[in-house]
């Protein structure tokens, strides 16, 4: 019996993730959530998740003590202690409050030479701390021009999830060209990419699986086009960079999630 999954069939509950990248102090996070946290009370239709910087997980943890939305790191290192100089272990983000953590990120991937070799490692090790991983897969322009979009997401998956037990997993599907470009991809590109993921979680992990898991697009996501986004039916959420970052534009992120 596959952990933690409920029936084939069941709806999956939409997940918003804001990924703040390297943004804001921790007076500048506590300011965020002293404007948004107080407006959010009452959701409990969808899962909300804030990945700040590390230097902001603490006093994250303080002011979402007594909150429904998750915490969230956006990188660790696959390894649970040692000599690794400025590297975080999943024990470490556990102990910092962290449900989430977002692997293999793009930028990870294309500016720190992130391998999918070491992503599979993260996935690994992350699981095991009890974390849940969101995973990021997506093709670069170049990739999408030439007709290997589903060929390099295909290889990602195989490749990062070598090892994983069939449970629910998060992944985020995030085309290279659409992050922080204001470019989003079409709903019908974005949805068909989906639904080749999950379909790609059943060969891997099986059905139910595949059914019990969240499929998240990101790149460019806003208030204009999200409801679009959400109302596929392999998209089961959004991980948002740009528009997550101003207190005001988060909530209508969430206002249009909660009102799907
Ligand atoms: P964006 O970033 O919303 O600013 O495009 C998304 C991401 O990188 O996760």
């Amino acid at each position: 019996m596959v952990k933690d999954i409920p029936e084939v069939g069941t709806i999956r509950k939409i997940l918003l993730v804001a990924n703040w990248k390297m943004n804001k102090t921790q007076g500048e996070a506590q300011a965020f959530c002293e404007e948004f946290l107080p407006l959010v009370k009452e959701v409990d239709k969808i899962d909300i998740a804030i990945c700040p910087p590390f230097t902001s997980l603490y006093i994250l943890k303080q002011m979402l003590s007594d909150s429904l939305v998750k915490l969230g790191a956006q990188n660790m290192y696959a390894a649970e202690k040692g000599a690794y100089t400025g590297e975080i272990s999943p024990l470490m983000l556990k102990d910092a409050g962290c449900t989430y953590v977002i692997i293999g990120h793009s930028e990870r991937r294309q500016v720190l030479g992130e391998s999918d070799e070491e992503i599979n490692g993260k996935m690994l090790l992350a699981l095991e701390a009890g974390l849940i991983p969101i995973l990021c897969v997506g093709e670069t322009l170049d990739e999408r021009e030439s007709n290997r979009a589903e060929e390099v997401v295909a290889r990602q998956l195989e490749a990062s999830l070598q090892g994983v037990k069939p449970e629910a997993l998060v992944i985020a599907y995030e085309p290279v060209w659409a992050i922080g470009s204001g470019k989003n991809a079409s709903t019908d590109d974005a949805g068909m990419m989906c639904s080749f993921i999950r379909t790609n979680i059943e060969k891997l992990l099986g059905a139910e699986a595949a059914a019990a898991s969240q499929i998240l697009y990101g790149g460019s996501v806003n208030e204009s086009n999200l409801k679009d986004f959400l109302q596929v039916t392999d998209i089961d959420g959004a991980l948002v960079g740009g528009a997550s970052l101003a207190a005001d534009s988060w909530l209508k992120l969430v206002r249009i999630g909660e009102n799907v």
